[in-house]
């Protein structure tokens, strides 16, 4: 059984999720997470991971995700306990850990949790193990914020993003060891809404490791990575100069090429469900109607992030409401990044 030792001090790590302009899709090599091409996104507020790590008193580790308990005894393969002995081992560090987390979204919602989930468990391991909060410590250990951004990319691929505030680009580079993630422009550069849509709270996910993959069984996968720089500039511009409309163009467009890519697969995966489909043409119109100005970008699943400015991001999502009376929506915003507290609650962004 495992016994919490409440002596110990918790550190805890809250890190956002991140929503992509430019979509991670396809590994080049899975054992290293290097990925098929550079991804693009922006890190969020609202939606985040809230995760404690503290010294166990067992010889094991445990894992509570909303309430329900798993330790590494039972379940030693588990993704969460392969992560912490990367993240011991890395930073050549020992002791186990009693983790407890928890995400500010609906779990069942659909919306991807990954990214926020591994960068915060990184984050609060390793603050347990140095048992100290601040960056600078971490840096003085050797576990810059660079380190932890690719520990975390080895838990999931997009948490290394997380890792970073505002404005995030993950180059593949030539090889595995080329890889680099690094923030573009921090969350003041541009405060951007993302107007998230959950059309479909229950629905059941493939899992997104099984859909890279299959990205590479499509012949639509070789065209789009000969575009990928191509539209890695014209996202950068429009970042850049504050270009809502060519942003918008293109996070759609990519999007969609995302999904075509899912539908042409080996095998064929398809996250879009009929109402996504309703819902994007509902959107053109409108859009063209002059009645909502936002643009749609979708994950591994069948909901939708709606991009605007935050002067729209109200209307919009009363809009979204008027129209959609079963939608759930969550407004999200440009975030900071990561940031760890302790229990006695001394907090510092990282
Ligand atoms: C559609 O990061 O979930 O959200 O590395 O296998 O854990 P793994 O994949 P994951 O893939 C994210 C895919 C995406 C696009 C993106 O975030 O770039």
């Amino acid at each position: 059984m495992t016994e919490m030792n409440p002596t110990q001090r918790g550190f805890t790590a809250v890190s956002p999720s991140n929503i992509a302009f430019l979509k991670y899709w396809g590994k080049r090599d899975v054992t290293n997470q290097w990925p098929a091409n550079d991804s693009i996104s922006m890190t969020l507020s609202a939606c985040k991971t809230t995760t404690t790590a503290r010294r166990s008193g067992n010889n094991f580790d445990s894992f509570t995700l909303d309430g329900v308990t798993i330790n590494s005894n039972a379940n030693k393969d588990h993704k969460i306990f392969r992560h912490l002995n990367r993240v011991r081992s890395t930073l050549n560090m020992s002791g186990n850990l009693d983790i407890v987390s928890q995400n500010s979204f609906p779990s069942s919602c659909g919306i991807a949790s990954s990214a926020s989930g591994f960068s915060a468990l990184t984050l609060a391991c390793v603050a347990a193990l140095y048992q100290t909060t601040t960056w600078e410590d971490f840096a003085s250990f050797g576990a810059s914020r660079d380190k932890l951004a690719h520990l975390s990319r080895l838990g999931s691929g997009s948490a290394g993003r997380s890792m970073f505030g505002g404005y995030v680009k993950w180059t593949a580079g030539h090889s595995p060891d080329k890889q680099t993630i690094s923030q573009l422009w921090t969350e003041t550069h541009w405060d951007l809404a993302d107007v998230i849509v959950v059309l479909s709270p229950g629905a059941k996910e493939i899992p997104s490791s099984e859909a890279h993959a299959a990205a590479w069984g499509s012949r639509l996968f070789g065209p789009r990575l000969a575009g990928i720089d191509m539209r890695a500039k014209l996202l950068q511009e429009a970042i850049k100069n504050k270009d809502v409309e060519l942003l918008g163009r293109e996070i759609e467009s990519e999007a969609l090429e995302m999904h075509a890519i899912c539908m042409t697969g080996a095998p064929q995966i398809t996250y879009i469900t009929e109402t996504t489909s309703s819902f994007l043409s509902w959107l053109r119109t409108e859009r063209a109607r002059g009645d909502i100005q936002a643009w749609a970008t979708i994950d591994a699943g069948p909901n939708i992030h709606l991009v605007c400015k935050k002067e729209h991001a109200q209307k919009t999502a009363e809009h979204v409401k008027a129209n959609w009376k079963d939608a759930q929506i969550i407004l999200d915003s440009t975030g900071p990044g990561p940031y760890i507290t302790t229990t006695q609650g001394d907090a510092q962004h990282v």
